[in-house]
């Protein structure tokens, strides 16, 4: 959840941590922290609730010497978002500090310990106990103490922890909460993200969990908790700083918006094979018999990937002709399900790092199930334990509201059931309507959007109201979820999605007069029904908005608005209906001053549960 920067080498440090903060806010926000050391190990630590920019105005004019430190963007678990209780936190020696992301579960019991030894601790946090721990079983070895210290917590970190008895060195741990190392020129970074590090370097290390790392100038050295050496490779990050600025844009998410025709042409190249109305996806690690022996599928995922596999259902069971479930992870992950050699899972994750997914495909692994990655944060956890899988390559999603993760997302499954739909009973004239539409798919979500300056006078009129409804149906229910999602929570407006016909059996009870409803009603096979739907609101007072195609004056004879998406094949509508609703949430959360990146006790990752 939270941003956590270090720095060990030659340059001061205060500038490259607030810097790798600033970049990794969008994961949690509601304090924020600093600690330095220089070599004689003089410690220094400036902590503020809020944003990073209060953490930045109280800097003191003159800075302690330093050449290493550690800072954090606090999430908070346990104890409210205030100065105290925002990292690092200090042991009460003042000889080891630490920043932490993740949960410690027993901190009640070893808090009640560590007052038995007479260590009183003054925060609200659980995080408070790790330099306690380490600062009590500290003798003469911090990589030593560090991992006595976590052979008694339960529960999920990533933790860097700096020593005042050893400088120039920091002792980096994790175990459920990513962390990646950078490797520079005679210096090193420590980040909870690769966003922090890539105006210093490419060259990063992944950590895994049960892994800790001594880092120092020269490099690093990493073994598990038992002192066991460990080989880690060096990537190389694939994407560019300005990939992680807003440039031309106010937001990230408004450009992150407009990047999705650029991100679907990425998603395809390499991937299409026209001629054979196939699709070339490598990385799976399935042979032809194993791709023709899956007989289920099952894609896992949180929120809006959630949406984005819901809508990938209706393509994969039409296309494929195999049963397809969508579970949401924290539900997955408890309900002891039920996993067969016959079915495949996809774990569906923007970040790579959410916790109920990992932990619902770690379950589904545990059982013996086959489980792959759809993911866009290349090297990150679920991309490495997965059983294989497809990188959507929509470059860095850095708005906490995901945007162009669910059409990219969208696109890497549908190549996918396009795949075994061709090894079963989908034509290969089938495969390339298919794919022609796909290649057709950017340039009208680009026309789309270069043309959508209607959108802010729509979401205007939303954002008085006291609630409204988002309907589709097929494959335009999961877009119609995902509107609803989009608003929710950039605007903080109350709205729900459905499918339409659904509404008939209790939502309609909502429809008063002038009720926003925004109707998904493009001219496939559903649109007669849709239309149905509309007039049973319509008739019940209600403001309706239609996304619907060119030319379908039923929709305008009948709409109070029309929002006119181009024409594309019957299962590909969400990557266009999707487009307007994910504006009309930006703007109306521009129109109503709010944070539109950052938005209320959000994260962009959920690493906790
Ligand atoms: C989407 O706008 C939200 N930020 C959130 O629902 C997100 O989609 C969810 O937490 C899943 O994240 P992931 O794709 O990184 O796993
Ligand atoms: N559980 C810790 C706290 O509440 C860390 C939260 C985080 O990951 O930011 O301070």
């Amino acid at each position: 959840m939270c941003g956590i920067v270090g720095y060990v080498g030659h340059r001061t440090p205060v500038p490259i941590l607030l810097e790798g903060l600033k970049r990794l806010e969008y994961r949690g926000y509601d304090s924020s922290g600093v600690a330095t050391m220089n070599g004689g190990g003089d410690m220094w630590i400036h902590k503020r609730q809020g944003r990073i920019r209060n953490l930045e105005k109280d800097l003191p004019s003159e800075l302690p010497a330093a050449t290493m430190g550690i800072a954090h963007t606090r999430w908070a678990t346990h104890g409210p978002p205030n100065d105290t209780n925002a990292h690092p936190h200090r042991s009460r020696d003042g000889r080891i500090a630490v920043v932490h992301n993740g949960i410690v579960e027993n901190h009640s019991a070893l808090r009640k310990r560590l007052t038995g030894d007479g260590i009183v601790l003054h925060s609200d946090t659980d995080t408070e106990v790790i330099p306690n721990l380490i600062a009590k079983f500290y003798d003469g070895d911090l990589e030593v103490a560090v991992k006595r210290a976590l052979g008694l917590i339960q529960g999920t970190y990533g933790i860097v922890v700096i020593s005042v008895d050893e400088p120039n060195r920091l002792v980096v741990a994790r175990n459920g909460s990513p962390i990646v190392l950078g490797v520079g020129e005679n210096e090193m970074f420590v980040a909870s993200d690769a966003p922090a590090l890539i105006a210093h370097t490419k060259q990063v290390v992944f950590m895994d969990d049960g892994e800790v790392a001594v880092v120092e100038p020269s490099g690093f050295r990493t073994t598990d908790l038992h002192d066991r050496p460990i080989d880690k490779a060096v990537d190389e990050l694939d994407w560019d700083l300005q990939e992680i600025e807003k440039g031309d844009f106010e937001h990230f998410m408004l450009k992150e918006i407009h990047e999705q025709p650029r991100a679907v042409t990425r998603g395809l190249r390499g991937r299409a094979h026209l001629e054979y109305g196939d699709a070339h996806l490598g990385g799976l690690n399935l042979n032809r018999r194993e791709f023709f022996d899956i007989r289920r599928m099952g894609l896992i995922a949180c929120g809006t990937s959630m949406h984005a596999a819901m809508a990938a259902s209706y393509l994969i069971e039409e296309l494929a002709r195999v049963p397809c479930k969508v579970d949401i992870a924290s539900e997955l992950r408890y309900r002891n399900p039920i996993v067969d050699a016959k079915t495949l899972y996809f774990a569906v994750s923007q970040s790579g790092e959410t916790a109920d997914t990992l932990a619902a495909m770690r379950e589904v692994q545990r059982k013996g199930g086959r489980c792959l990655g759809v993911v866009n944060q290349v090297g990150s956890t679920i991309a490495r334990e997965s059983d294989g899988g497809m990188y959507i390559r929509s470059g860095p999603e850095i708005a906490v509201a995901s945007t162009k993760a669910f059409t990219s997302q969208l696109l890497a499954l549908t190549l996918f059931a396009l795949k075994i739909g061709r090894m079963r009973d989908l034509s290969a004239a089938a495969g390339r309507e298919l794919l022609t539409a796909l290649h057709e798919l950017p340039g009208q979500m680009q026309s789309f959007l270069e043309g959508a300056d209607d959108i802010e006078r729509i979401a205007r009129s939303l954002i008085h109201q006291p609630y409204c409804l988002f309907l589709g149906r097929g494959p335009n229910y999961p877009a119609a979820l995902e509107g609803a999602l989009k608003l929710k929570e950039v605007s903080y407006i109350q709205c729900e999605g459905f499918a339409a016909a659904e509404m008939k059996h209790g939502p309609i009870a909502l429809i008063g007069d002038g009720t926003p409803v925004v109707f998904l009603v493009p001219k496939d096979r559903l649109h007669t029904k849709t239309m149905s739907n509309m007039e049973e609101v319509k008739a019940r007072g209600a403001r309706v908005i239609a996304v619907a195609n060119p030319g379908d004056t039923e929709v305008e004879e009948l709409a109070d608005e029309v929002i006119i998406i181009p024409r594309t094949h019957d299962l590909l509508t969400p990557f266009l209906t999707v487009l307007p609703l994910q504006l009309i949430a930006y703007h109306a959360a521009v129109l109503l001053g709010l944070d539109v990146d950052k938005p209320r006790n959000l994260a962009k990752s959920v690493t906790v549960e």
